[in-house]
């Protein structure tokens, strides 16, 4: 069997949803806040037809979701359940699996209803919601409908942290995050990211993880230096610049 399957995404998915904190756990929860979902132009003609679906299902890359535990405490429980037990957004592969109202096309963009994604998450793929094919009701549904958390909104259990822009030559890098450093230059973006992602799976804890990134860094044209010692209590986080390594030396990034 295959180790690695490649997957390619086919749009991206825009929400209000800027952080995992405060977002709906589930679309059932998602009441009337709308979002917009963006085929990429090459897959347009394939939403002919959706129109007639009231909703559709959403497949989509858990992007910004730390990586797996094999036992967690889901948002809706208080207690430990085995990870394919539970819909938590840190899995190995991080699919993501939403039925949202579908308000209309225009184009290659569904405006949609009732999210629970993040903005900017890579859709990975489109079907149609169909009730006498996908409707169990009254089905059981194991340690959920004991009811014990009524929890509408997520909190940061799955995504320890963020990497988020703070100044023009300086990052904060909490670590925790399969995400990117926003900058204007998108390569930039996702060299850094797949750097972090690295650290982060040799140490998903996050103790040492600012020499880790470091150590990454250096195999790419990026370098990055910790320019604050002042680590943010319980919070993994650290300031580090990042340089562009240039063959006469390093220059600032502009990000
Ligand atoms: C519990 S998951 C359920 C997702 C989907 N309905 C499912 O069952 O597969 C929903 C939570 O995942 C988080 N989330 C949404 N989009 C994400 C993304 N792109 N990366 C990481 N986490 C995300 C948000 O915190 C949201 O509250």
């Amino acid at each position: 069997m295959e180790k690695e399957l490649r997957l390619r995404p086919i749009g991206i998915i825009r929400s209000p949803y800027r952080k995992p904190g405060g977002t709906p756990v589930q679309p059932a929860f998602g009441g009337d806040v709308q979002g917009e979902v963006e085929i990429f132009d090459e897959y347009a003609n394939a939403l002919d037809d959706i129109e007639g679906f009231e909703r559709i299902w959403l497949i989509f890359w858990l992007h910004r979701a730390r990586p797996h535990r094999l036992r967690v405490i889901p948002y809706r429980d208080t207690v430990e359940h085995g990870l394919f037990a539970t819909r938590a957004p840190s899995r190995p592969n991080p699919i993501g699996l939403s039925v949202v109202r579908l308000i209309g096309r225009e184009g290659n963009r569904l405006l949609v209803e009732s999210l629970d994604i993040l903005d900017g998450t890579p859709l990975l793929d489109i079907k149609p919601y169909v009730p006498k094919i996908d409707a169990h009701t009254g089905s059981k549904a194991g340690w959920f409908d004991a009811g014990r958390d009524a929890r509408k909104v997520a909190d940061k259990r799955f995504h320890q942290a963020e990497a988020i822009r703070v100044k023009k030559d300086e990052v904060v890098l909490r670590l925790g995050v399969r995400g990117c450093i926003e900058t204007t230059a998108r390569h930039v973006r996702l060299k850094l990211a797949d750097a972090l992602m690295k650290a982060e799976a040799q140490n998903p804890d996050g103790e040492g993880a600012v020499e880790l990134l470091t150590a990454f860094l250096e195999q790419t044209d990026f370098k990055a230096v910790r320019a604050s010692d002042e680590e943010l209590a319980g919070q993994h986080e650290a300031t580090v610049r990042i340089y562009k390594k240039t063959d006469g030396g390093v220059d600032w990034l502009k990000i």
